[in-house]
């Protein structure tokens, strides 16, 4: 066990974003009923999945991190978690094969029901009610009853999670039709656009590479019958991140059982925050959100207090400055981490900080800004001898209008068309096959 830390040691520290219940007992009765439930993902593969992390920090694999910004239960369903899998299945393959590096596939799924959120109330037309933080926490429309803290969501969330582990168990099992036809793949979006041949002929090297594999070797062809999924969220709501994390005594520590990666969001990552002492103490590998404003000195302080062995594989650091931002804050932030000697894995997550509001409040992200992030983190790691070892995407493999550009050439206007995310803008579809695409040009670009 790690000195000073218990599962409920982060109840003494800051607590910030956790919402107020007001019937107490009800709240212990829900949690009492989770700890005794069975936990949804095992050491052994929180285990596998830091192994991995491990070498995506050396270069030897790279991680494709996406899913939803906040997962609905009512999205819960066959045909979303299908759609969801096999647009991340496609962006894997093409970058497996693109980038000739294995790839780590992990959801934000299973667990991503809890938002911070900036402002504790939400005005309408002069009405004032508590904001939305998730469905773990209350409901999105603008209601009093809709936005009131009910402790049953947590049960729900739990039983929402197990599902849909349990759907994407099965299907990585069964193997994916889908993964050995890349024939069948939509790029119908790219049509008309300039890049239309580019990408038809990265795709063409993906067939070819697959058809390869089945023709001459068994080993990878068995590889890709049974397709690997890990999962993560931002471990914001404590009680439910407590309930779930079980101390293993063969394995001689404590796990957050809940999901395999669990990353503290950029609103809760100080040193003296509830969320950090949390993850102190459980042998999860853990992501922190690092972005504008963080002092180098100040991630440094993290990484050390979070993984104080320097054990590899320990710390993903998530950077998400923006693409104005990226140049000016990351080198100094790599050279202070380099500095202390401290082994983590580096990630960029090009949405949150090329999130914009435009006139009628509408959030969206232009997909030429997330992508100039991603390029920007591959040139400053590189030029600083660093190595970019994954992304990290909000996604959904629905056809949504939330972020604009891509291929399709999506405007504002077309927004309203097919907006459905609650709190942040979503690449659609497309915009994720096309930024996966964008991936393996830049890489190859910088090989030669
Ligand atoms: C998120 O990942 O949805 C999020 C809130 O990010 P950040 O903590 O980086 O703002
Ligand atoms: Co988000």
């Amino acid at each position: 066990m790690v000195e000073g830390w218990s599962p409920d040691s982060w109840q003494r520290k800051r607590v910030l974003q956790q919402p107020e219940y007001a019937d107490k007992h009800a709240l212990q009765s829900v949690l009492d009923e989770l700890s005794a439930r069975p936990p949804l993902v095992t050491p052994h593969e929180v285990e596998a999945l830091g192994k991995q992390l491990a070498e995506a920090a050396i270069g030897k694999r790279f991680l494709l991190q996406g899913g939803d910004c906040a997962e609905r239960f009512d999205e819960c369903r066959d045909d979303i978690i299908k759609n969801r899998l096999k647009i991340l299945l496609q962006m894997s393959v093409v970058l497996i094969y693109g980038l000739k590096n294995p790839v780590v596939r992990v959801g934000r799924f299973a667990g991503q029901y809890a938002k911070p959120r900036s402002s504790e109330f939400e005005t309408r037309n002069g009405v004032t009610l508590p904001s939305y933080r998730g469905d773990i926490i209350n409901a999105p429309e603008f209601t009093a009853e809709a936005r009131r803290v009910d402790p049953g969501r947590l049960l729900k969330a739990y039983h929402c999670s197990a599902m849909l582990l349990n759907f994407v168990r099965a299907l990585a099992e069964g193997g994916w039709a889908d993964l050995r036809h890349p024939e069948n793949w939509n790029l119908s979006f790219a049509e008309g656009s300039p890049r239309a041949a580019e990408y038809h002929s990265i795709i063409e090297t993906v067939r070819e590479a697959l058809r390869f594999t089945q023709t001459v070797a068994v080993g990878p062809l068995t590889g890709l019958r049974r397709v690997d999924f890990f999962t993560s969220h931002e471990a914001l709501h404590l009680n439910y991140e407590q309930a779930l994390t079980r101390l293993i005594p063969h394995r001689d520590g404590t796990y957050n059982l809940s999901t395999h990666f669990p990353w503290i969001g950029k609103r809760t990552a100080q040193l003296d925050s509830a969320h950090v002492e949390y993850a102190r103490g459980i042998r999860n590998p853990i992501g922190v959100k690092v972005g504008p404003g963080t002092a180098p000195s100040e991630v440094v302080a993290l990484v050390r207090h979070l993984n104080p062995f320097n054990e590899p594989g320990r710390m993903t650091l998530v950077t998400r400055y923006g693409a104005e931002g990226i140049e000016q804050e990351l080198p100094p932030v790599i050279n202070a981490v380099g500095a202390a000697g401290q082994r983590v894995l580096w990630c960029c997550d090009p949405m949150h900080g090329n999130t914009e509001t435009i006139d009628d409040g509408v959030k969206t992200r232009h997909f030429d800004k997330i992508l100039t992030e991603l390029e920007l983190a591959f040139d400053i790691h590189a030029g600083e001898g660093t190595i970019l070892g994954g992304v990290h995407f909000e996604l959904t493999g629905e056809d949504v209008t939330e972020c604009t550009g891509g291929a399709r050439g999506l405007v504002e206007s077309d927004l309203s068309r097919a907006y459905r995310s609650t709190v942040d803008p979503r690449l659609n579809a497309e915009q994720s096959l096309e930024m996966a695409l964008r991936i393996v040009r830049k890489c190859r670009r910088m090989r030669r």
